[in-house]
């Protein structure tokens, strides 16, 4: 019986087993959040559990059904079929992540079994408790997080009482708590973001929460800087935005770092370095393989000593930890990278060569790796260093003659010539070598001869204290060349140039050389020597700018035969010409035949300031000041025909830079009363005759003669060139009675007669030497108004019936022979009664610029 019974019990007891055995399988059921630690807000809700049906079963396709609710409320958050893989496993785990923070409120879950054909029943409810339950003040979760931005963040709050009308938290999930709807986080936050919670009865809390980014480290570069240990270095990226406890941690091969520094052994062989960086938003990981020798980036070279020559600097520092490997290196001298770079085994030292004696420089110096050259290491210091002196340059050495002496002369050498400080001028000359020591700022020195006439050879050194330079040697020559011919120019550019041919005996190049006419200082002579011509054949010089407007200048060429000058040309020129600064000089008239002649000297030479190109000459009558006559004339003299009366004459003379000022004459021509007497008598007699015989003729043919009432007139042969009121006639004009100078207006004292001789005879020798000023022939040459009026005077006379088109200078020219021609020319007989005398064609707008074209 108790067999049956047991039997039966047993038996009941498996029956039900089978009938309700899937809820009693869901064993040992554990909800919990995914960290207790800091307890400001979980969002991952674990469950586990373990299911004893699937240990007693084969396995089969089992799946659970799980159901989230929100405690208080009971309202279903999540429900989801989990299926679970086909393995003996009896042990199951499930997580789901909450939209809210666990701690906002109580969570329940409940599971059943489902297989194929069954459907097991629920479990009971397993709850992971909410803050609500227990909290005692207002509470915001999350709290203290990090998110990233553009994170949706759903905050809660478990109030005392109930929430503020104006709060955020506006939905309710339990007695207590109030949740908000989701907040976007769009930008990172730079310290934080604040969630303020407020109840009804005044109770605060609230959150903060940190919005930020993961790292974004980027490119990792190991290098080695002494070839025992290898410094890697990256680029932070993107801000993270998160600092203290929350920044980005660095781990290099396992090692902690901070950041971009983080130093390892070198091992010289393949390396792999492999860096993490992480925050509490992510993880990157950035990796750099490379063998440690070929990143070699060396430290700059310190402790640089210097050894200074003359053009040379040795520069060395101390090599520790490669003295053995192979290194290049560079310097930077004075701002520029040296042209040469330097290389060997553990390099410590370099030569500079090429300096500059006497000169301050600042040098560094890098290095690299020369076999697998990574990158240049760090400059050094900047050292400074003087280069000692040493022996100048070769002086540029010329001669001058000036006032019956000769002078050496030579150009100050230049700092970067001088290799030094000039302590003296050494100078040999004479047979015997005679050395004359001079001082330093001495540029010039007198070595006229001991009344011998021959070649001397003269020589320049500078000294420092480095030594002598290499001697200049010149010959002045005993008898200087005289055969050259001077040719007047104006270059009008400002400037000079000048073009000769290449004269095959030259040795040693050319000089060109120039200096004011007129002012005569010794040593004032600049020249510059052309040791090689462009052209084999051909050889040119010009300069610009230097010279001065309205002064002459003598500019002359020298080729140079065994350091001996030999002239070759010689010219005289202004750089720009201006107007005369002077006036013509003893204006003075007289009476000549049937005209007045008057005549001057030159403007002073100083004061011509360009080459005289004619004179402008006009007369008014006396208290008159419209022009009776101009005239034009290239010659210092002018004849005008003129009536008797009082006459103020303005003569001034122009170049292609304009008109100087006028002298001025004022003169009364008179009648001579007997000559008056027989030329009125000898003319009325005249006329009584021809009225005599006209009559008698016109009484006899008075009518053939009727169409000859009135004779045939010749025409004048410069027909066109004479104005209307035609000439005087020469009768008339015939007796001057006095003549006299009654004054004459300069603006400049006019220079005396010696002066002007004196002047003349220097400037018009014709033998030419190197800047000679004196050693002159007596022979006055014409200088270039003379000479030029001169050459237009013969060819007027020569030809008197020229054709205009001959001479260039059409106005000028043809008004400025007007009285010439005038002696020799017909005058026609109907005109010798009109009274007014004019020298005609003349222009009264004539401007002296306009004829300088066409002279030039
Ligand atoms: C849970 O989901 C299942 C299927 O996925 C559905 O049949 C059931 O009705 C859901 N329950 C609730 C309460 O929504
Ligand atoms: C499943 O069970 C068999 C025997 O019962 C065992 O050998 C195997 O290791 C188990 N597999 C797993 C994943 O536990
Ligand atoms: C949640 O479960 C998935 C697999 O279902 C797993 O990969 C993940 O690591 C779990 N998360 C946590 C926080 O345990
Ligand atoms: C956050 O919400 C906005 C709309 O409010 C949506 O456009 C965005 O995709 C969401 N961001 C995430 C990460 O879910
Ligand atoms: C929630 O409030 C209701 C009535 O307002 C009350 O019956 C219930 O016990 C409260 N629940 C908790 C957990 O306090
Ligand atoms: C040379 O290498 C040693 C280690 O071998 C190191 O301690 C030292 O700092 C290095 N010196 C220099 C100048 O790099
Ligand atoms: C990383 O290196 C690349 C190329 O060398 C450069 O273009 C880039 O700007 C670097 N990144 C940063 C953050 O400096
Ligand atoms: C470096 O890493 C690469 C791949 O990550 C691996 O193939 C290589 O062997 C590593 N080299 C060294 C020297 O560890
Ligand atoms: C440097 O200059 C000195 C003196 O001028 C000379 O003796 C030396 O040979 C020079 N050194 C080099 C490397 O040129
Ligand atoms: C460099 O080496 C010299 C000797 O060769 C020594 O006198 C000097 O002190 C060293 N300088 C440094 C910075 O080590
Ligand atoms: C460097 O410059 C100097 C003159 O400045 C020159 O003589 C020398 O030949 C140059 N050297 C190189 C390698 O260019
Ligand atoms: C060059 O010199 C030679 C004698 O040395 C002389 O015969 C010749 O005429 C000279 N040539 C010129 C162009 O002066």
């Amino acid at each position: 019986m108790s067999v049956w019974l047991l039997c039966a019990l047993l038996s009941s007891l498996i029956c039900q087993t089978e009938q309700d055995g899937h809820p009693l399988s869901i064993k040992e059921v554990n909800v919990y959040a995914e960290t207790d630690i800091p307890d400001n807000g979980a969002w991952v809700l674990n469950v586990e559990w373990r299911d004893e049906f699937a240990e007693n079963n084969e396995s089969r396709k089992v799946s659970y059904d799980v159901q989230v609710f929100h405690t208080e409320q009971m309202s279903l958050v999540h429900n989801e079929t989990v299926r679970v893989t086909p393995d003996n496993t009896t042990h199951h785990h499930w997580n789901w992540t909450s939209p809210i923070p666990l701690q906002c409120t109580s969570h329940s879950v409940r599971l059943r079994r489902r297989d194929r054909d069954h459907t097991g029943e629920w479990t009971p409810l397993y709850t992971y408790k909410g803050q609500d339950l227990i909290a005692t003040k207002v509470v915001v979760y999350p709290r203290d997080h990090v998110f990233m931005v553009g994170s949706n963040i759903t905050f809660c709050c478990i109030f005392k009482t109930v929430p503020s009308p104006d709060s955020e938290f506006l939905i309710g999930i339990s007695n207590r708590t109030y949740i908000t709807k989701p907040v976007h986080f769009l930008i990172p936050s730079k310290t934080t973001s604040d969630i303020p919670c407020v109840d009804k009865g005044g109770n605060e809390g609230g959150s903060s929460v940190f919005i930020g980014y993961p790292p974004d480290d980027q490119n990792l570069t190991c290098v080695t800087r002494d070839l025992s240990s290898v410094e890697c270095h990256w680029n932070r990226g993107r801000k993270t935005y998160l600092d203290g406890n929350k920044k980005t941690i660095y781990t290099l091969n396992g090692r902690d770092c901070d950041f971009d520094k983080c130093v390892l052994p070198a091992v010289p062989k393949m390396t792999n370095w492999t860096l993490v960086a992480k925050n509490l938003l992510g993880v990157k990981i950035l990796t750099d393989t490379a063998d440690p020798t070929h990143r070699v980036w060396f430290r700059a070279p310190s402790n640089i000593f210097h050894a200074a020559y003359a053009r040379n600097v040795t520069l060395s520092w101390n090599v520790t930890n490669y003295t053995s490997f192979p290194m290049i290196c560079q310097a930077m001298l004075n701002g520029s990278i040296y042209n040469k770079t330097f290389n060997g085994l553990g390099l410590s030292s370099i030569v500079l060569v090429h300096l500059q004696p006497f000169a301050k420089y600042t040098v560094k110096v890098r290095c690299g790796s020369d076999e697998h050259f990574y990158k240049w290491g760090d400059w050094s210091e900047m050292t400074e260093f003087s280069t000692e002196e040493d022996i100048p340059e070769a002086v540029d050495v010329w001669i001058q003659y000036f006032e019956q002496n000769a002078y050496v002369l030579w150009k100050p050498l230049t700092r970067q010539q001088s290799h030094g400080i000039i302590t003296q001028y050494s100078l040999t000359k004479g047979k015997w070598r005679e050395i004359i020591d001079i001082t330093p700022n001495t540029q010039c020195f007198n070595i006229t001869p001991e009344n011998e006439r021959s070649d001397r050879k003269i020589t320049v050194s500078a000294k420092n204290s480095a030594g002598l330079s290499p001697p200049s040697t010149i010959i002045v020559p005993g008898y200087p060349d005289n055969a050259v011919n001077i040719s007047r120019i104006s270059d009008g550019n400002g400037g000079f140039e000048m073009a000769w041919d290449g004269y095959f005996n030259s040795t040693c190049g050319y000089v060109v050389e120039w200096f004011p006419t007129y002012y005569e200082t010794q040593c004032a002579v600049e020249w510059k020597k052309i040791t090689e011509c462009d052209h084999a054949t051909f050889c040119n010089w010009k300069q610009y700018g230097i010279f001065e407007a309205g002064v002459k200048y003598t500019v002359s060429v020298y080729a140079c035969i065994d350091d001996k000058p030999m002239l070759l040309r010689r010219r005289e020129e202004y750089a720009i010409e201006q107007r005369p600064s002077g006036t013509v000089q003893n204006l003075r008239g007289k009476p000549n035949g049937r005209h007045f002649e008057l005549s001057w000297d030159e403007v002073p030479l100083q004061q011509q300031k360009g080459f005289i190109e004619g004179y402008m000459v006009i007369a008014f009558h006396h208290d008159s000041k419209t022009p009776i006559s101009t005239s034009v004339t290239n010659g210092p003299k002018v004849s005008l025909p003129l009536e008797p009366g009082s006459y103020t004459f303005n003569v001034s003379a122009f170049t292609s830079g304009g008109e100087g000022g006028n002298a001025t004459l004022r003169m009364t021509i008179e009648k001579n009363i007997e000559q008056m007497i027989v030329a009125s008598v000898v003319g009325f007699s005249a006329a009584i005759l021809v009225f005599i015989i006209v009559t008698v003729l016109c009484y006899k043919k008075r009518k053939w003669l009727k169409n000859l009432l009135y004779p045939d007139i010749p025409k004048p042969k410069l027909e066109g060139k004479w104005n209307s009121k035609g000439f005087y006639c020469p009768q008339m004009t015939e007796g001057y009675m006095k003549c006299e100078i009654q004054e004459v207006h300069s603006s400049e004292r006019p220079a005396t007669a010696e002066s002007l001789h004196g002047l003349d005879l220097i400037r018009s020798n014709s033998t030419v030497f190197p800047a000679q000023h004196s050693f002159m022939s007596k022979s006055p040459v014409l200088y270039p108004p003379l000479w030029r009026c001169a050459e237009k005077l013969t060819s007027i006379i020569e030809n008197p019936s020229y054709n205009m088109s001959i001479l260039e200078p059409v106005d000028v020219a043809q008004i400025s022979e007007l009285p010439l021609e005038m002696e020799d020319s017909y005058i026609p007989a109907p005109n010798c009664f009109q009274e007014n005398v004019v020298v005609t064609g003349t222009s009264p707008s004539y401007k002296p610029q306009h004829s300088l074209q066409m002279y030039s």
